[in-house]
């Protein structure tokens, strides 16, 4: 048997932390139930000290959350720890994550404190962290521009007041593979208590070498790896789950170890978090882009027929593509549609729930025909999103487009119940549809992104619309679901606008 790689994912901590990509509770504890499904050994739910929206989501990931462990961030400071212990405290399994800069830059103009006192404080903040849970982590933050000797010297320090992971973040993406993976190899050879932790690291990919740096660190003795679905993350972002777990499998030949991940999980939570986020996936990204797995070439398509390995060193169906197989129709019944959901991992909180999907799912394959389960990942997100509080919705709409003619929309929403309407051209349908809503609202927030995917191939695929609005320093992302596109646009127009109007969304998710 070989030695386990703990899969450590922190998309709802760090992937939260790019800008635009700021998640509702309610969001975050749906991707936590997918890495949940996906086998992740541990979520990063969040850093409770940060906001109390926060707190409330580290809180609610762990109340729901039974199979993998769940992490709270805190500085090394008591009180930031005090919270993580708090927000933690109803989790099957729970650790804090606690850290501090160890880099000369990082500790004389940040911190302004002597490498002493930084000694001093992770000692500390390790031994606060304890009273809340036996299972704690500790991150030198910068390791890659610090000093080995001292480095050497925190870590030894903080084993020996009870982490029991200790975490090589590469914080500025500076690293580069040979010299990361000898890092890692240094201090587990020199730190003498080394023996009774796991070493882990975290790579930002500004190098773009965030996953060729935690695999060099992995082939060097780190068995836990810090990583996010689609590798979303502050700035360039961290290495990708996706990449990591399936490196790692195909090449058992290289790697002494292997994950517990199930790999047919990867595309639902890269879908999940790309449609939340409103993190396109590009095309050509290994693994989960649209391309990863199609050949185009006469010579390869020619190969693949033949024989499927002398092109692919991985199956599609493996990591969760599935072939857009037609599953439901029209005639489908309720129990045919609530058995597709169980098969398809999705629990709706109440038959409620059940209820209105179906009914959505009536209404889709009245216009489709034939329904994927594309679809049904598709509907089911539009219908959680109309779950969440509505202050504004959508009654109607009516769009005019014609060649050679202004394009016109005429809207009707109800807000807070009381029908309300208006009508307003545009340059386009969808920009008509938006000012004739702003001609409601009134909201005079900032359009940041607009983006539409199509859920499956073919004219009559449902779009999947993303909207970011941004208002008074808050950004916030709405989805939206629909074979018409405008439909689907102003949709997630009017969610955003509820989260705006709500509060919904974590007010500051950077550090
Ligand atoms: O990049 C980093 O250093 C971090 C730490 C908090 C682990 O995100
Ligand atoms: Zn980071």
């Amino acid at each position: 048997m070989k030695e386990k790689l703990i899969i450590f994912d922190t998309t709802l901590r760090d992937g939260e932390q790019s800008p635009g990509a700021s998640m509702t509770r309610e969001e975050k504890v749906r991707i936590a139930r997918q890495l949940e499904r996906m086998r992740v050994d541990v979520i990063e739910a969040g850093f409770p000290a940060a906001s109390p929206g926060d707190f409330e989501a580290v809180k609610a990931v762990a109340g729901v959350v039974k199979e993998s462990t769940v992490c709270g961030l805190a500085r090394a400071l008591e009180r930031d720890i005090d919270r993580a212990g708090e927000a933690l405290k109803k989790a099957a399994s729970a650790r804090i994550h606690t850290f501090i800069a160890t880099s000369p830059i990082h500790m004389e103009r940040k911190l302004r404190m002597a490498p002493e006192q930084v000694v001093e404080q992770a000692v500390k903040a390790v031994k606060w962290a304890r009273r809340y849970t036996d299972n704690v982590e500790f991150s030198p933050e910068d390791a890659g521009r610090s000093e080995l000797d001292f480095l050497c010297r925190v870590l030894e320090a903080v084993i020996d007041a009870g982490a029991t992971t200790l975490n090589i973040p590469d914080t500025v993406g500076y690293s580069l593979p040979d010299a990361f993976g000898a890092l890692v190899r240094d201090l587990k050879a020199r730190i003498p208590n080394a023996d009774k932790v796991v070493f882990s690291v975290h790579c930002h990919n500004d190098l773009g070498l965030a996953v060729a740096n935690s695999l060099s660190a992995v082939i060097n003795g780190a068995r836990q790896v810090e990583c996010t679905v689609n590798g979303l993350g502050e700035r360039a972002g961290n290495a990708a789950l996706e990449e990591i777990v399936m490196a790692v499998r195909t090449r058992q030949d290289v790697f002494a170890c292997e994950t517990h991940i199930d790999a047919t999980q990867i595309m639902p939570a890269s879908r999940l978090v790309a449609g939340i986020t409103g993190f396109a996936v590009q095309p050509n990204k290994a693994i989960v882009g649209a391309n990863a797995f199609a050949h185009e070439s006469g010579i390869h398509q020619d190969g693949v027929l033949k024989s499927r390995e002398t092109y692919e060193i991985m199956r599609a169906e493996d990591v969760g593509w599935t072939a857009n197989k037609m599953v439901l129709g029209k005639h489908s019944g309720r129990n045919a549609f609530r058995t597709r959901l169980r098969e398809l991992g999705i629990e709706l909180e109440s038959e409620e729930a059940v209820n209105a999907a179906f009914t959505r799912f009536k209404e889709v394959a009245d216009k489709k025909h034939e329904i994927f389960d594309e679809d049904i990942h598709a509907l089911i997100s539009d219908e959680v999103a109309l779950l969440e509080p509505e202050h504004f919705k959508l009654v109607s709409l009516k769009v005019c487009s014609e060649t050679g003619e202004i394009p016109r929309a005429r809207v009707v929403i109800s807000e807070n119940g009381a029908e309300k309407r208006a009508e307003a051209p545009g340059s386009g349908p969808v920009d008509a549809a938006f000012k004739a809503l702003e001609t409601i609202v009134g909201s005079g927030a900032e359009l940041q992104l607009y983006s539409v995917n199509n859920i499956t191939s073919g004219t009559d695929a449902q779009g999947e619309v993303t909207v970011r609005l941004a208002k008074g320093g808050r950004i916030v992302n709405g989805q939206g679901a629909d074979t018409d596109i405008v439909v689907a646009s102003a949709k997630a127009y009017i969610h955003a606008l509820n989260k705006l109007h709500t509060n919904l969304e974590r007010l500051n998710p950077q550090l």
